[in-house]
């Protein structure tokens, strides 16, 4: 006999109330570390993992699916068959090789380029409609092939970039300043990684803005502060990876703050990879990703914030898609 009874005439289902998916594919310490991000702050009503190795995806999701009586509901599925991604909302690739303590990002390409090529078509295959959220390194490069192979429309291909960045960058300042870094104004951009750029001049914290209250000589002064803190993001993922092998807890913030603005159309500002030309005096022709302040929501990138860059930003943002580009006309994709 049933333990309940069911309403025989039970509303059906608002169709306000969407369902909603999201795949990550790669479930090493990045992807999973974005998977319980994603099911604490109950972000979907699926969650569906994909990796390549079959033993180890198992008991991940086994792991996950034991914490049920703790966590708000969530279908938790995987395989290392892609339909099991199918009809999602957003796919997160986060499936790679990584950095060993001292490589840089941009060594990883050749690798992570051989797996895009197996592992795009069919995300895109069996979510035609999906926005494509990539973090797998470099990222910036491929978040173009991801576009490039996906045959997505660019808004719909986004690279995670310098989100996480420009949380390094305002704890770094928020400890500096003596204040909270939820109320630090303050973004890196360009590529996610060693030729990143800070704005200087755009840096406010509860609306003051710090470098033009300053007198010049102390402004002077402020900017070696600010340079070395500068320097130390862009170490930061060096230092973390020295000591502990792998990030993963900043990041799998950073990419469900994304997947929160993107999937309840918030219309939030975040630095994050983008088709970039024609933004800021990059060529028309140059078609890199990098990240720009964007406005994210349901559908994808929804603008670009037109932020006054000083001369020196400006010069370092188009050095920094340069070096892209180089890389990428060199990829046989
Ligand atoms: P990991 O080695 O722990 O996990 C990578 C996973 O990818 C493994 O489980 C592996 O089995 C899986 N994989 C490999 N080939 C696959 C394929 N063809 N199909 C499906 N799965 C496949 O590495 P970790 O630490 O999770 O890093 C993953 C990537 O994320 C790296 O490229 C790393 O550089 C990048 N990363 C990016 C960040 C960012 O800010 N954009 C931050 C941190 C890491
Ligand atoms: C990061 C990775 C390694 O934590 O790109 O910045």
């Amino acid at each position: 006999h049933a333990l309940f009874r069911p309403i025989q005439e039970a509303a059906p289902p608002s169709p306000t109330k969407r369902h909603t998916k999201i795949s990550v594919v790669g479930a090493g310490n990045v992807g999973m570390a974005i998977a319980q991000t994603i099911l604490t702050q109950h972000l979907a009503d699926e969650l569906a993992l994909v990796d390549a190795k079959p033993d180890m995806l198992r008991g991940e999701m086994l792991d996950l699916q034991h914490a049920a009586a703790f966590l708000p509901h969530t279908r938790i599925l995987a395989s290392p068959d892609y339909s099991v991604t199918a009809r999602s909302d957003i796919c997160i690739i986060t499936a790679g090789a990584r950095q060993l303590p001292g490589e840089t990002r941009l060594s990883l390409l050749q690798r992570n380029l051989a797996l895009f090529k197996q592992i795009v078509p069919p995300v895109a295959k069996y979510s035609p409609g999906a926005l494509l959220l990539v973090v797998s390194n470099p990222v910036d490069v491929l978040t173009y092939i991801a576009w490039k192979l996906s045959g997505f429309p660019p808004n719909r291909v986004i690279g995670s970039g310098t989100n996480l960045d420009s949380s390094r960058f305002k704890f770094l300042l928020a400890e500096h300043l003596v204040v909270n870094a939820q109320d630090v104004q303050a973004y890196m951009v360009g590529e996610h990684g060693d030729s990143s750029v800070a704005l200087w001049s755009s840096i406010s914290v509860g609306g003051v803005p710090i470098l033009s209250q300053l007198t010049k000589d102390k402004a002077a002064m402020e900017q070696g502060v600010l340079e070395r803190i500068r320097k130390a993001v862009v170490e930061s993922a060096y230092e973390v990876i020295r000591l502990k092998g792998y990030t993963s807890w900043a990041i799998g913030y950073s990419v469900a703050s994304l997947a929160r603005s993107l999937l309840r159309d918030q219309h939030r500002i975040h630095p994050v990879s983008l088709l970039a030309k024609g933004f800021y005096g990059i060529p028309e022709d140059q078609e890199v990703f990098l990240s720009l302040p964007a406005q994210l929501g349901r559908s994808g990138v929804l603008s670009v914030a037109n932020i006054q860059l000083s001369e020196e930003e400006a010069a370092r943002l188009r050095r920094s898609a340069d070096t892209l580009w180089e890389l990428q006309r060199q990829l046989e994709i």
